[in-house]
This record gives structure tokens, C-alpha cells and sequence, in this order.
């Protein structure tokens, strides 16, 4: 199990472990090109590709990336209908690339609204790349934090159904085997692009001591030099996790 930030402090390091990403600003990026918002969409992918590699030559070990929230759902339906579909070709034209760098491949988020076709390509695309170490890259699609942390708890009791019964016995730690992320540290970085400062759902549970970055640049624009910006900022944080100032310095940060 990976150190949680309310039970155990993390060690630091300059660059960030887990970075996790809300995508935000692609429509808006087409709409000042006076594009339609799928173009913006298109070009958020290559900006994708872009912070793949510029994660791994950093040595980012965990790379998580908000595609398509719960809320989502809400948008008219021809959008949903071009990001699924910009989903499935995103999936059928990158995953061997994934793997020929030697990155891992996940998914979370209730996979049960997706098309047959995007399910058993993620299934094949995380069978495929489930031995690589390089990075691992998690795209949270259809992806809500109440919904993970609720999902948790349904099989968290379902395993131990007296456990509700014992007044001592359930503990917050209880529920981490079962978070959609369980094989991960939880985010070191936040990063929000788009202006936004809102978490919108993400990971709410995982999220509760990372160093929160919000940019206001849109993410069809978020390049190697912006993470560089959003790490900078990141290695002037003083990460407490709870201690005063004074003894995290006697603790030589760690
Ligand atoms: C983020 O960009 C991508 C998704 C939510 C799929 P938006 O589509 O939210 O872009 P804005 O916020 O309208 O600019
Ligand atoms: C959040 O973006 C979700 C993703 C980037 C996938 P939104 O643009 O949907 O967020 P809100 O609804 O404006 O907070
Ligand atoms: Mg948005």
C-alpha cells in the first residue's frame, strides 16, 4: 500500500510523484479561433501526447488525466457525441504507441455507459500495457469522485457486510483498497487549466493534501514550459501535512 497523507507524510522531491490534470479550456480555445468546439477537443489531445512525453523525460511517475467528468453527460448531445468518438480513435490509434513506450495504460470511471467498442478496446488497451513501469497514465472518463468514494464503500461492505455493525472497527483506510486508484500514491500536483478554481468532481478522496496549481491558460496551449512553470511553483510549496513550519525544517522536509 502507498503512503496516505493523513496517516503517513510523503517524502518530498523536486519533481512531483503523481501529477493529476483537469483538462480544462478546449472550447473556449476554439471558440477565440472562431473554430467550432470540436476543433478545440482535437487539438487538447495533441496537447496530451505533448505532456506525456514531457512528463516521462521529467521522471513524473503517475500521470492522471480528467477526460470526461459524471456531469458531462449534460452537454448537448451532438458534443457527446464527437468526444466519444474523438474516445474511441484516441484509443484505437494510441495505445500500442503507450506501450511501445513502455507506459502503463489505466482507466477509471463507471465504464458501464460506454459503448461495447470503447470498453473492450480500454480492457485490451490495460491488459496490453499492464507489465510497463515507465509511466502510468490514467484517464478518469465518466470518472465522479462522490461516485468513486460511494463505489468503494458498496464493496467495501459487500466483502465485510458486519462492518457497518462495528462501531470501531471502520476506519478511512478501510475504503483506500477500494478507491479507483488503490494501485497509485495519491496526486502530489494538482493542476487545473482553463482559469477555473474548482475541483469539479475529481478526485475528491485522493486530493485532500496535494498542492492545488491553477493556470489560467487553456489546455490546447498547456506545453513541456507550462508544466515546468507548474513544477517551479510546486518546489516552493512548503508541504506540511499538518506539522508547523519549524518541524518540518528540523525534519529536513521529510
Ligand atoms: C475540457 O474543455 C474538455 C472536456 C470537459 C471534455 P471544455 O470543453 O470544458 O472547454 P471550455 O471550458 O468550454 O472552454
Ligand atoms: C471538468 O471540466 C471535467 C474535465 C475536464 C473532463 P468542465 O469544463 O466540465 O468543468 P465545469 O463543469 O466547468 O466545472
Ligand atoms: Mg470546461
Amino acid at each position: 500500500m502507498f503512503p496516505n497523507s493523513t496517516r503517513d507524510i510523503p517524502a518530498t522531491r523536486d519533481v512531483p510523484r503523481h501529477v493529476a490534470i483537469i483538462m480544462d479550456g478546449n472550447g473556449r480555445w476554439a471558440r477565440g479561433r472562431f473554430l467550432p468546439r470540436v476543433a478545440g477537443h482535437r487539438k487538447g489531445v495533441e496537447a496530451v501526447r505533448g505532456i506525456v512525453r514531457a512528463c516521462i523525460e521529467r521522471g513524473v511517475e503517475y500521470l492522471t488525466l480528467f477526460a470526461f467528468s459524471s456531469e458531462n453527460w449534460r452537454r448537448p448531445a451532438d458534443e457527446i457525441s464527437i468526444l466519444m468518438d474523438l474516445f474511441l480513435r484516441a484509443l484505437e490509434q494510441e495505445v500500442t504507441k503507450l506501450h511501445e513506450n513502455g507506459i502503463r495504460f489505466k482507466i477509471v470511471g463507471d465504464m458501464t455507459r460506454f459503448d461495447v467498442r470503447i470498453r473492450d478496446l480500454i480492457a485490451a488497451g490495460q491488459t496490453l500495457t499492464a507489465g510497463n513501469t515507465r509511466l502510468t497514465l490514467t484517464v478518469a472518463a465518466n470518472y465522479g469522485g462522490r461516485w468513486d468514494i460511494a463505489e468503494a464503500a458498496r464493496r467495501y461492505f459487500a466483502i465485510h457486510p458486519d462492518a457497518a455493525r462495528d462501531d470501531a472497527g471502520f476506519r478511512p483506510e478501510a475504503l483506500e483498497p477500494f478507491l479507483s486508484m488503490a494501485y497509485a500514491p495519491e496526486p502530489d500536483l494538482f493542476i487545473r487549466t482553463g482559469g477555473e478554481r474548482r475541483v469539479s468532481n475529481f478526485l475528491l478522496w485522493q486530493l485532500a493534501y496535494s498542492e492545488l496549481y491553477f493556470t489560467d491558460e487553456l489546455w490546447p496551449d498547456f506545453d513541456g514550459a507550462a508544466l515546468d512553470a507548474a513544477f517551479a511553483w510546486y518546489r516552493q510549496r512548503e508541504r506540511r501535512f499538518g506539522r508547523t513550519s519549524e518541524q518540518v525544517q528540523a525534519a529536513g522536509n521529510a
